[in-house]
């Protein structure tokens, strides 16, 4: 039987400690962990998460503030207002929600911002403090990644981990958390420009999939009892939704189930966890 590692009942767990946690904090030093998000333009996905951050931090008692900015946004307002949060007392974390609308230097935007307050772990200081095994903010869907297999325990030292996809938000820091000392897995990451993709997929013991195409990964590219992770949220068109679409993965989740010892699902998988590492890295924020 192949086990189903369920996000949301690993990032129900992560949001339940921490709720106790915040309400410690608030009674013994009168803390509260504050979050500001900025949003520019009406990306429909951005939108929706953006909406579940906020939910999520009411729910557990993080103060949100969110700023939501036309997509013709001036850059010097975003500079201005990343500096004012930057020295904002009650904001102990800040998030610029990416992909920018064009001409946004999504880059210098992103530096901006105090690493001590950079909850989403995309500043330049931490991402290289990633790299060395230094203390920083990780990146929150590679640590949700990272949270999964440590919650069903599956061990990664000595292990083939290949990576579909080098993305700065998922596949370039997820190599970098499963190479430290504390994972020990040997890593592949794999692109675009890849040759023989499936002769390396084949080799993984643990397939992680993360490249935006749906239903990408097929059980032939699957090494048997290989766990697999699907961290691919995409927007595909159905008739049969009310909302005109679903939600699928990058990988052809009924085709591999049978193949893997252990998958994620989608949606229910990674995606729960990422507001949940973003949460926690928030009440980490605190001074
Ligand atoms: N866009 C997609 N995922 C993320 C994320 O984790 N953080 C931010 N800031 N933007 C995103």
């Amino acid at each position: 039987m192949t086990k189903i590692l369920n996000g949301k009942i690993v990032s129900d767990q992560i949001l339940a400690a921490l709720k106790k946690e915040i309400a410690t904090k608030k009674q013994k030093n009168n803390q509260v962990p504050g979050l500001a998000v900025i949003l520019v333009g009406e990306d429909p996905a951005s939108t929706v998460y953006v909406r579940m951050k906020k939910k999520r931090c009411g729910e557990i008692g993080i103060q949100s503030f969110e700023y939501k900015l036309p997509a013709d946004t001036k850059e010097q307002k975003i500079i201005d207002l990343i500096k004012k949060l930057n020295h904002d007392p009650e904001v102990h974390g800040i998030l610029l929600q990416v992909p920018l609308p064009p001409g946004l230097n999504e880059e210098k935007l992103l530096s901006l911002i105090d690493p001590a307050k950079d909850v989403d772990g995309f500043h330049p200081i931490n991402v290289g403090n990633l790299l060395l095994g230094r203390a920083c903010f990780k990146s929150c869907t590679p640590y949700g990644v990272c949270k999964i297999l440590e919650h069903y325990q599956i061990p990664t030292k000595g292990k083939h981990v290949v990576i579909l996809g080098r993305s700065n938000i998922v596949g370039k820091p997820l190599a970098a958390m499963l190479i430290q000392k504390d994972m020990n897995a040997t890593v592949t990451i794999c692109h675009s420009q890849t040759q023989n993709l499936k002769d390396l997929t084949k080799q993984a013991d643990i397939l992680i999939a993360a490249i935006g195409k749906p239903l990408f990964v097929t059980s032939d590219m699957v090494k048997k009892n290989a766990i697999v992770i699907d961290v691919g949220i995409n927007r595909v068109e159905d008739k049969n939704d009310p909302r005109g679409y679903k939600i699928v993965g990058d990988v052809d989740y009924d085709n591999v189930l049978p193949k893997a010892s252990a998958i994620t699902p989608v949606p229910g998988g990674v995606g729960a966890m990422t507001i949940a590492m973003l949460m926690t890295n928030t009440v980490r924020a605190l001074p």
